[in-house]
């Protein structure tokens, strides 16, 4: 509630004015003041209390608009928002990440569990660990969690989540602590059911994510598991303090790369996901951990424009999906940097089997490559940047494609049907 002499601060202007409960009015700041109702105004003079003539303006947007600060919807507000969430996240290192690794250090046994896109962070994080850290750590999803997992008192259970609320997650932690394990996890709303029953919490402090589609708390999340593999992996002495430090460095500079791609490939995807909006079928495909990505990236699609997208690891198209692949079918396949040898050459290797059948590849890749027109049927070329961080620049494109084939389909973005923004039922 405003009281008398608070200050308004007009949003996108230099302007204040005050409110004056004694002339029951908003008193502006160029000698005026103006009375107001629901559907009628007046402004008058201060000095003269003498009526002035003002113009009306229609603003065509509404309050709901400023909050989104001038982005047509919050899922775009929150695709922006990331190099600033990610910068967040490595300078203010969440606490309880130092504790977190320690207990991965000590557990005779764990698990990652997620579910949703939070599985699929799961997923990234059991790429990152093995390999930066040499330490295998299954991810379960939390629906299948209790008929799959074997916890006791040397376990360690770390799940992800935006929300802290979802149900399945917390089913599958309450479980494992009746069990006596221990559980630690990654949330982003402080003081949620999650964060106060585990014996650990990791804040990543994303900030509020409005729209039900989880981006910038998903994207932060890998951040944050990968800084922690790292430091595991450190530790345990598979990384040099030398290879710490440059992982660190190319963590770094992931925000301005993240930047740049905004500013410069946003248009192009806009236009790539307006001609192929109509498309009913996308097989999504990455390798090693570009494989996550993949499973990721195809869930925004769905969630977010309602069209088909299967994420499937590139190996497993010549085990049965090849049947698959015709006109009706595209895929769009997530190509790793040149330096990670052999993940590049098996991926190359899945694009040629589509083309060999005539099927359609969208190919997200990077600069080294050069113009491949032969090789894809569209391409999206990003620039050179560090492997470890290559994945996660991937992601942001997978984000733009769902989002602005949403809108060219004319979806609901934001609230999109038969989805939650968190899960709090069985
Ligand atoms: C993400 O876009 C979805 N809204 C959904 O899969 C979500 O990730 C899942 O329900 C888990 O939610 P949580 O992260 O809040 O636990």
């Amino acid at each position: 509630m405003l009281g008398i002499g608070d200050e308004i601060k007009f949003v996108g202007s230099d302007f204040n004015a005050f409110i004056d409960h004694t002339k029951n009015a908003v008193i502006l700041d160029d000698g005026e003041y103006a009375i107001l109702s629901r559907d009628s105004y007046v402004v008058k003079s201060i000095l003269n209390e003498e009526e002035v003539a003002k113009p009306i303006t229609k603003i065509e947007w509404d309050s709901e608009t400023s909050k989104k600060g001038g982005y047509p919807h919050y899922m775009l507000k929150e695709i922006y928002e990331q190099p600033q969430t990610i910068s967040n996240a490595l300078d203010l290192e969440p606490s309880g990440l130092d504790d977190v690794v320690e207990m991965f250090e000590k557990a005779e046994s764990s698990y990652f569990l997620g579910v949703g896109t939070t599985f699929y962070v799961a997923k990234y994080a059991q790429y990152i660990f093995s390999e930066l850290a040499q330490k295998y750590i299954p991810p379960i999803s939390s629906d299948e969690f209790l008929t799959l997992a074997n916890v006791n008192k040397k376990t360690l259970v770390f799940a992800m989540s935006q929300s802290g609320e979802t149900f399945d997650t917390l089913s599958a932690l309450k479980y494992s602590q009746s069990k006596g394990a221990k559980t630690a996890a990654i949330v982003n709303v402080m003081g949620s059911s999650m964060a106060r029953m585990v014996d650990e919490v990791v804040l990543q402090g994303s900030g509020p994510e409005i729209c039900v589609i989880s981006t910038k708390a998903a994207l932060s999340q890998m951040v944050v598991l990968t800084l922690s593999a790292m430091k595991l992996g450190l530790k345990r002495k598979v990384i040099s303090k030398k290879t710490y430090q440059e992982n660190l460095q190319s963590l770094k500079e992931l925000p301005a790369i993240i930047q740049g791609i905004l500013n410069e490939r946003s248009g192009f995807i806009h236009r790539i996901a307006n001609k192929y909006c109509k498309n009913k079928n996308w097989l999504y495909l990455g390798r090693g951990i570009y494989y996550p990505i993949a499973l990721e990236a195809a869930l925004k699609m769905k969630e977010v424009a309602y069209v088909h997208a299967e994420g499937m690891p590139g190996g497993f198209l010549k085990h049965g999906t090849l049947a698959m692949i015709d006109d009706e079918i595209s895929s769009i396949v997530f190509v790793p940097p040149k330096e990670k040898k052999d993940l590049y050459q098996s991926t190359l290797h899945s694009i040629e089997e589509i083309r060999a059948r005539s099927g359609f590849v969208l190919g997200i890749h990077f600069t080294e490559q050069g113009k491949n027109q032969d090789l894809f049927s569209e391409e999206l070329i990003l620039p050179n940047v560090p492997p470890l961080i290559a994945p996660l620049i991937q992601l942001v494109i997978g984000q733009l494609f769902a989002y602005f084939t949403a809108t060219s389909l004319k979806r609901n973005v934001d609230k999109p049907r038969s989805l939650a923004k968190s899960v709090t039922v069985g």
